[in-house]
C-alpha cells in the first residue's frame, strides 16, 4: 500500500510539474484530493487497514496529501505572479486597465492655446517678447506721454530705473515691427504684471494675447470683421459683438469691444449688471505715430491691433467667479477642466 502512495506522489509531482494553466491545476487538485480524488480514497480506504498498521499508513497517507496540496499551492503562487496562465479562460483580458495618474494642460494655457489657434485659422502667425522690458517698448513707443499714469510705480513693477515687468502684450508690436516689413499678421501671447491689489477680479500677473495686422487699405470694418468672427468662434455663433469708443495712446480710433453677454444671452443678469453686455477686449488702429517710431510709413501702411485678458475670457467661458482660483493649483478645482 505504501508503495502504491509514493507511486501516486510521484505521479501527481510529475502532473503538477508539467501543468501549464490554473484551470488545468485545479483538475489536478480534483484528481487527487477532491471528494473522491485519488488520495482521498486511500484514505477513506484506512478503515480496512489492521488497526496495529493503522496510525502508519495514516501517517503516510497524511504525509502524501500535505505534500501533494504544497505542491498545488506553490504552483498556483507561480501562475499569479506571472500574471495568469497563457489560457484565455483564466483572466479577463476585457477588464479595463489600471488608470495611470495623468497630468493635463492648466485650463490658461488651454484657452490661451485656443484663443490663438482661431486665429491661426484666420492666417495669423506667433510672436513673442520678453517679460522684463525698457520703458521704452513697454510705453515711449506706444506713444504714452512720460507723465502718463500708467507709467507710475503705483502701477507698473521697476526693476530699475526704465526697466520693469511689462504691463500689457503690446510691446511685442513694436519688437516685430522693428525687425520685419509690413505687411504684419500676428497674435502674441504671454503674462503681463500690474502693481494691482489682488482681488475676485485682479491680480498682479495675468495673461494677453495680444493681436494686429498691417497691410495696405486696412480699416476698422476689417478690424471688426475679424474680431465678430473670433467671439463667433470661440463663444458661439448666437453671441453678437458691440465696438464703443474708448482711448489708448497707441491707436487711433481706439475702442473697447463687448459682446452679448453669454450666460443671460444678453437678456440682462447679475454677471452683466442687468445690461445684456459683457467688456471683451480693447482694440483700434494702429497710430501713425507708433508707426513712426518703427520706421513704417503710415502713408502707406495702416493695421489694427488688439488686446484681450486670458483669464477674463476663460472666466466668461467657464463660468468662474475668482481669478485667484487659476494660481492656488488647487486639484479639486484644476482637474475640472
Ligand atoms: N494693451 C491694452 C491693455 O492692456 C489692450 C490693447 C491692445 C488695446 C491693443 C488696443 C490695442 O489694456
Amino acid at each position: 500500500m505504501i508503495d502504491r502512495l509514493q507511486t501516486l506522489l510521484k505521479e501527481a509531482k510529475e502532473t503538477i510539474q508539467a501543468v501549464g494553466d490554473l484551470k488545468a491545476l485545479e483538475e489536478i487538485r480534483v484528481k487527487y484530493l477532491g471528494k473522491s480524488g485519488l488520495v482521498t480514497e486511500f484514505m477513506k480506504g484506512l478503515g480496512q487497514v489492521p488497526a496495529e498498521k493503522r496510525p502508519e499508513m495514516g501517517k503516510a497517507c497524511n504525509d502524501v496529501k500535505n505534500e501533494i496540496a504544497g505542491l498545488l499551492d506553490a504552483k498556483k503562487e507561480a501562475f499569479e505572479n506571472q500574471g495568469g496562465s497563457a489560457s484565455p479562460l483564466d483572466w479577463d483580458p476585457t477588464l479595463p486597465g489600471r488608470r495611470l495618474p495623468w497630468g493635463k494642460l492648466h485650463p490658461l494655457t488651454a484657452v490661451q492655446k485656443e484663443i490663438c489657434d482661431i486665429f491661426k485659422g484666420f492666417g495669423f502667425d506667433l510672436a513673442q517678447g520678453p517679460d522684463v522690458e525698457s520703458d521704452y517698448y513697454n510705453f515711449l513707443a506706444l506713444n504714452f506721454p512720460p507723465d502718463h499714469p500708467a507709467r507710475d510705480a503705483q502701477d507698473t513693477f521697476y526693476l530699475k530705473k526704465d526697466i520693469l515687468m511689462r504691463t500689457h502684450t503690446s510691446p511685442i508690436q513694436i519688437h516685430v515691427m522693428e525687425k520685419l516689413k509690413p505687411p504684419h499678421k500676428f497674435v502674441a501671447p504671454g503674462r503681463v504684471y500690474r502693481h494691482e491689489a489682488i482681488d475676485a477680479t485682479h491680480h498682479h500677473l495675468f495673461h494677453q494675447v495680444e493681436g494686429f495686422l498691417v497691410d495696405e487699405g486696412v480699416h476698422f470694418g476689417h478690424l471688426k470683421g475679424i474680431l465678430d468672427s473670433f467671439i463667433k468662434k470661440f463663444f458661439g455663433s448666437h453671441i453678437k459683438t458691440r465696438f464703443r469708443p474708448s482711448f489708448f495712446p497707441f491707436t487711433e480710433p481706439s475702442a473697447e469691444m463687448d459682446i452679448s453677454c453669454v450666460f443671460c444671452d444678453g437678456k440682462g443678469c447679475r454677471i452683466c449688471k442687468q445690461s445684456g453686455w459683457v467688456e471683451m477686449m480693447g482694440c483700434g488702429m494702429i497710430d501713425p505715430a507708433v508707426f513712426k517710431n518703427c520706421g513704417i510709413d503710415s502713408e502707406k501702411w495702416s493695421g489694427f491691433a488688439f488686446g484681450m485678458g486670458v483669464e477674463r475670457v476663460a472666466m466668461f467661458k467657464y463660468d468662474i467667479d475668482d481669478i485667484r482660483l487659476f494660481y492656488q493649483n488647487d486639484l479639486r478645482f484644476l482637474k475640472q477642466f
